[in-house]
């Protein structure tokens, strides 16, 4: 099998099937994320809080993203990696945001890269523009961006309000200018989900939900909180392992086995000696 194509993915979405995507960090994890079958890998700026030990997205930087895309890349063959542009690396002008966003697919090997936009942020559209006349496909992300969550106060639900910046309106006017200026998807995260399918109505692309209930074309999840791998899961996801217990468990097995001499034994050693 080969990469998956923007057009693979149309095809899934013109015909009806809910698109596929999680997020990974590194090659093993990946890896079986992509044998499992899953359309579309995110190696999303959540490598923050989840891969990299920071407490949100805003530290991660350009280098630590590419590095974690690039291995992400080599360790998958099927799915369609998308990579998040991390806080600051994109919007401060149009000639670093294209140059960050360039080294994603020459250096790193992804498929496409992921932005976020606040409610009718123009900056961004505008960039979502220039990348995709270039040829570097763009995923938008609306809702509830956490690299604005600062500004924002919290991890609120989105499009509730019907006169804030944050209202339904707003996400839907933003969803549809960032399907006009060439996004091939649309991220929502912690969205009403009658906003999410109003969205989801007016846009010609596959939109992909987290946290934004049954309407839309598509679900994303962090890894970590489908595995229960680590850090404080997002509260509307869904958790399908406890890998921190099996990990926990292994380790104490394996301290355990070294400490009282069960292991290594003489199968674990090259050339062992036989004693009298
Ligand atoms: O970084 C990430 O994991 C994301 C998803 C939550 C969509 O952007
Ligand atoms: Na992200």
């Amino acid at each position: 099998m080969s990469r998956t194509t923007i057009p693979d993915l149309y095809e899934k979405y013109e015909g009806g099937e809910p698109l596929t995507m999680l997020t990974a960090y590194d090659a093993p994890i990946a890896a079986q994320v992509d044998a499992a079958g899953v359309d579309m890998i995110l190696v999303g700026d959540s490598a923050g809080d989840n891969h990299l030990g920071y407490d949100d997205t805003l530290p991660v930087t350009l280098d630590e993203a590419l590095s974690n895309a690039a291995a992400v890349v080599r360790g998958t063959e099927e799915a369609f990696v998308v990579a998040d542009l991390p806080f600051l690396t994109y919007g401060t002008s149009t000639a670093e945001s294209v140059e960050n966003a360039g080294r994603f697919l020459k250096e790193a090997g992804a498929d496409a890269v992921k932005l976020e936009t606040a409610p009718y942020g123009e900056t961004t559209i505008e960039i979502v523009d220039r990348l995709t006349e270039l040829g570097i496909p763009v995923q938008g992300h609306v809702g509830f961006t956490p690299q604005r969550k600062q500004e924002i106060g919290g991890a609120y639900v989105q499009g509730r309000d019907t006169d804030t910046s944050s209202s339904g309106e707003a996400i839907v006017e933003t969803a549809r200018r960032l399907a006009e200026a060439g996004a091939f998807s649309i991220v929502l995260e912690t969205v009403s989900e009658g906003v999410a399918r109003e969205v989801t109505e007016a846009v010609d692309v596959p939109t992909i939900g987290i946290g934004s209930g049954r309407y839309v074309d598509g679900q994303v999840l962090v890894i970590n909180d489908v595995l229960g791998l680590g850090a404080e899961p997002y509260s509307l996801s869904k958790q399908y392992a406890d890998l921190d217990a099996e990990i926990r468990d292994a380790v104490e097995r394996y301290v355990e086995e070294v400490e009282s001499g069960a292991f290594p034994t003489r199968d674990n050693a090259f050339d062992p000696i036989d004693e009298e």
